[in-house]
């Protein structure tokens, strides 16, 4: 593949649940299919050359599902840090998070944390897991910032003082499942990005699609508002 690899792929990672049902299975087993999906894609992005890979973990407006797949997510997302640590380390890879996670058990908290700390030396790709994350609250988290700090509010402070403050612009936007929608998602971050939606179901993506997505993504003109 000649192509460019862009610097930062954004995931909507959409379907489990039906993916499950398609297979007369529990949606929750559509969501621990979907864990083991991140992992080709987060390694493959790093075998390519992109630095940042965002995916949609759990978003603010999540806690409305019922109760018992709110805690299944919860533990699966626990023993997934668990889990891709050493092979986090072994590749090069730093883990961070977006959005809100006071909200999360303590022992949750913890383990994201200390994942984050031993990662924090990672360079070869920076893997983020957009936790209780919704752009919006994301925005208004910023402004209180720059308040705070008495900062004027003008687009490089806001910029400076989002979750994703250092990474650069989403190249590519991806959305699986066949929803065309950004669901509060990246709304800043997003201003530029190519977009691409597939019909594919989260726990079915593979690295061949993303790889013709980002052969796709090198035949679009990106203007970024000039001609
Ligand atoms: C949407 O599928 C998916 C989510 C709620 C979040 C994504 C979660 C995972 C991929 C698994 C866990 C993640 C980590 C990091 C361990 P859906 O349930 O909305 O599917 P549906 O629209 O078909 O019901």
């Amino acid at each position: 593949m000649n192509n460019i690899a862009p610097s930062h792929i954004a995931i909507i990672m959409d379907g489990n649940g039906r993916w499950a049902k398609e297979r007369n299975l529990k949606r929750t087993a559509g969501h621990s299919a979907g864990a083991e999906v991140i992992r080709e894609i987060t390694t493959h992005c790093s075998y390519i050359g992109v630095k940042y890979l965002t995916l949609y973990a759990f978003s603010t407006e999540n806690w409305k599902r019922p109760k018992l797949e709110v805690e299944f997510l919860m533990k699966l997302l626990e023993k997934y840090l668990k889990q891709e640590l050493p092979i986090f380390i072994e590749n090069n890879i730093k883990l961070r998070t977006i959005g809100d996670t006071s909200r999360f058990s303590k022992s949750l908290q913890k383990v994201i944390k200390q994942t984050e700390e031993k990662t924090k030396n990672g360079t070869k790709l920076t893997q983020v897991l957009a936790l209780n994350y919704g752009s919006k609250d994301e925005i208004v988290r910023a402004v209180k910032r720059l308040n705070e700090k008495k900062l004027e509010v003008n687009e490089e402070n806001i910029e400076a003082n989002l979750d994703t403050s250092g990474m650069p612009n989403v190249d590519i936007l991806i959305r699986t499942s066949g929803e065309v929608r950004l669901s509060n998602y990246l709304l800043w971050q997003n201003a530029y990005a190519e977009m691409f939606f597939t019909s594919t179901y989260w726990p079915d993506f593979n690295k061949n699609e993303l790889d013709d997505i980002i052969s796709d993504f090198n035949n679009r003109e990106r203007r970024f508002g000039g001609i």
